[in-house]
């Protein structure tokens, strides 16, 4: 069985995670320092957001060049050593691939413009109507040409052309590179907006509901031509090819009905319909259950990452530990986003904006211990500061079995004892369960208690005595064995 069956992969924002040089900025050093956090949550990899050279247009997202770390980061010598620190605990290390578009300052752009998608103008606009995730047309105009290039996200983030086999192998190139320096998988970015349509069409008005959460004038249209071409599937082969039987998992933005045909080249794309169904049971149970069947086992759950708000924020601060028994209790793979396993809140919109789209507050520094102005991120000054390190820290809760991280924690250790598969259960109106073989999970996501159809024995309980008398208590979890 591949390691990665059941894992849970622990997302690393690096920039936030620990920083090992006072300026007040996350590094390799950092992480490396702080991996047994990681392994002794139980997670059996790491996930890199990424750690290239890149102007932060996009914080990271905007790569200018590929193969190399960022000097803010470390060195390549830190990060063959980070892999090697996390090798010897028996992590495995995944990186972020972003093969949909580059910074507009990589050298490709000036020296290789016919890697990018480039079209003449219709009129004095752009030559389609297609839209930009982050606002805007996705297309800007090239003074020197007057040609006009392609964006789905930031101007700044110019689209490359997949329909070009240089683009191909230059990206299978990126991929061998990371490979042979140990790394075990890739994450890989925005990949249902990796080939467009040749002909350019405009983007239909949206008719049905997207079924995922979009920014109001991007959700304007159906991105029909513009995104989730059926020639990515050729793509993917070719970034497969290059990565052997590394680990590959998509961040697929589209409703998990439409992700069969990524699945045949990825192992896993992330579970999106649950990450956004509101804590409510029927919402909730209709994406798992989509979810699941859709991706046939190639699933990854998730429910926070460094692009929406925080956990506690979106589904209340009293359902965070049923959460997390939902989350840790799915089969396949799962995703656990820095801080999320000690319940770290948004942080505030401050005067110092660093990412236009406004997804600062979701990315302020792991809080490590409770000195308020530092948390232990940093000897210097944060770029972001700890929101509020003295109500919640890793030193304040590791070990304190009432806390959210031990919670993760037993979570984590449960995963192998769950049998396989996932039967949809029927209980009380408002808890969501179901079966993995002899263990029974019951979420109550309401403020009341729920009665449990089911006399079986308690193995784990999200906080400390939910289920008496047959009956769960307002807001908890449980998981149980049947005789
Ligand atoms: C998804 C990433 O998670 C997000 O942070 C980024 O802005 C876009 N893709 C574009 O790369």
């Amino acid at each position: 069985m591949s390691w990665w069956r059941d894992a849970v992969v622990y997302q690393v924002y690096p920039r936030s995670f620990q920083d090992s040089d006072g300026d007040g900025v996350g590094d390799l050093a950092g992480i490396e320092r702080r991996l047994e956090h990681i392994a002794a949550l139980g997670a059996g990899a790491l996930w890199l957001s990424p750690v290239y050279p890149s102007p932060l247009a996009d914080f990271g997202y905007d790569v200018s060049d590929h193969t190399a770390v960022d000097p803010v980061y470390g060195t390549l010598g830190d990060f063959d050593r980070l892999v090697a620190s996390a090798h010897d605990r028996d992590l495995r290390l995944l990186m972020d691939l972003v093969p949909c578009h580059t910074s507009i300052e990589h050298p490709w752009f000036s020296e290789h413009p016919d890697r990018y998608v480039w079209a003449d103008g219709r009129g004095d606009g752009p030559p389609n109507n297609w839209l930009a995730t982050f606002g805007g047309p996705a297309w800007t105009r090239d003074e020197r040409s007057g040609r006009w290039y392609l964006h789905s996200f930031y101007p700044e983030q110019p689209d490359l052309d997949w329909r070009n086999p240089a683009v191909v192998a230059a990206m299978q190139d990126v991929v061998r590179f990371w490979r042979a320096r140990g790394v075990d998988g890739f994450r890989i970015d925005a990949i249902d907006r990796l080939v467009k349509d040749e002909r350019l069409r405009d983007d239909p008005p949206a008719g049905a509901p997207f079924g995922l959460p979009l920014p109001a004038e991007y959700a304007r249209l159906e991105h029909l031509y513009s995104t989730n071409s059926p020639e990515i599937r050729q793509a993917l082969a070719a970034l497969r090819e290059a990565a052997g039987d590394a680990l590959l998992v998509g961040e697929v933005y589209v409703p998990s009905a439409a992700t069969g045909p990524y699945l045949e080249h990825l192992d896993a794309v992330f579970a999106f319909e649950l990450f956004h169904a509101p804590w409510e049971e029927v919402p909730l149970r209709a994406a798992i259950e989509a979810c699941a069947k859709a991706s046939k086992g190639g699933a990854a759950w998730v429910l926070s990452n460094h692009d929406f708000a925080r956990l506690p924020n979106r589904v209340g601060a009293e359902n965070v530990r049923a959460a997390a028994v939902l989350l840790l209790t799915l089969p396949g793979l799962a995703f656990v986003y820095q801080g999320e396993e000690i319940g770290q809140v948004d942080g505030p919109v401050t005067e110092r904006v660093y990412d236009r789209a406004g997804r600062d507050p979701f990315r302020h520094p792991v809080q490590w211990g409770p000195e308020p102005e530092r948390a232990g991120f940093t000897t210097g000054t944060p770029w972001l500061a700890p929101v509020d390190a003295g109500e919640r820290s890793v030193a304040s809760q590791s070990g304190d079995p009432a806390s959210l991280l031990e919670l993760y924690r037993a979570l984590i250790a449960l995963r192998p004892a769950l049998g396989p598969g996932l039967t949809m259960l029927d209980a009380a109106p408002g808890v969501v369960a179901y079966a993995r073989g002899d263990h029974l999970v019951a979420v109550n996501t309401t403020a009341e208690a729920a009665g449990l159809p089911w006399a079986a024995e308690t193995v784990l309980e999200s906080e400390p005595g939910p289920v008496s008398a047959g009956s769960l208590g307002p807001h908890a979890a449980v998981v149980l064995r049947r005789d």
